[in-house]
């Protein structure tokens, strides 16, 4: 049976993040590969309730309380979803994970990058991707996709310019310490060339 292997995208909102893992997703398949395609939050049943109460709920929540229900919502995918997959030996790809909360809680929302890694690892009992692939893109840029794409905007994504633009450096300080699980792309080449490098990159572990 082939190893299980674990890879998740991150980046700012509007960095190309879904676009890139549905590609690698239908590469993965051609090499005979079976993947789950996931994310967070929202991964699971009860992941979909929090992920509607995080991202849109009308009232304040605090930003302890936002940086929970993130970590809820990740325990229970990891444990229920993620785990389970990489045991059977299968590829998963997701979009978004702990580097999301050291990034937006930690760093955005100014509550301490270590702190919430280390809430994120408490409620995974310590699991990481074998690969993160960090989209890296200006916040200017990424707003200007946002509008062109007409969706209503989420509770982070409404955030002013300043917040993305610690999320952005934040990201970029993760992956410099982390520099073996993370691939770091500019989002701003053409579609096919992060597709090729991603799976440059993918393809020994495969
Ligand atoms: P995402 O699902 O990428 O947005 P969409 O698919 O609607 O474009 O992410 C939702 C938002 O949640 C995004 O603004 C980032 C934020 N987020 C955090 O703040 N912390 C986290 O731990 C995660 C996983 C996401």
């Amino acid at each position: 049976m082939s190893a299980g292997l674990w890879i998740t995208f991150e980046g700012g909102d509007g960095s190309g993040k879904t676009t890139q893992a549905e590609l690698l997703r239908e590469w993965c398949e051609e090499q005979g590969r079976a993947v789950v395609r996931t994310r967070e939050p929202g991964g699971t049943e009860v992941g979909r309730t929090i992920r509607e109460l995080v991202l849109h709920h009308r009232g304040d929540i605090g930003a302890r309380a936002e940086a929970l229900l993130f970590a809820a919502d990740r325990s229970h995918h990891v444990a229920t979803l993620v785990n389970p997959a990489r045991e059977r030996g299968e590829v998963v790809i997701q979009d978004r994970y702990l580097d999301s909360s050291v990034a937006y809680q930690g760093a955005a929302r100014a509550l301490g990058a270590d702190e919430v890694r280390e809430l994120s690892l408490w409620a995974t009992e310590g699991a990481l991707p074998d690969v993160t692939v960090l989209l890296d893109l200006d916040p200017a840029a990424a707003r200007a996709r946002l509008d062109a794409a007409d969706k209503p905007f989420d509770r982070l994504e409404a955030e002013k310019a300043e917040f993305h633009g610690r999320v952005r450096d934040a990201y970029l300080r993760l992956a410099e310490t982390e520099p073996e699980r993370f691939l770091v792309l500019d989002a701003t080449l053409p579609v096919g060339e992060l597709a090729a490098r991603i799976r440059e990159r993918v393809s020994p572990l495969i």
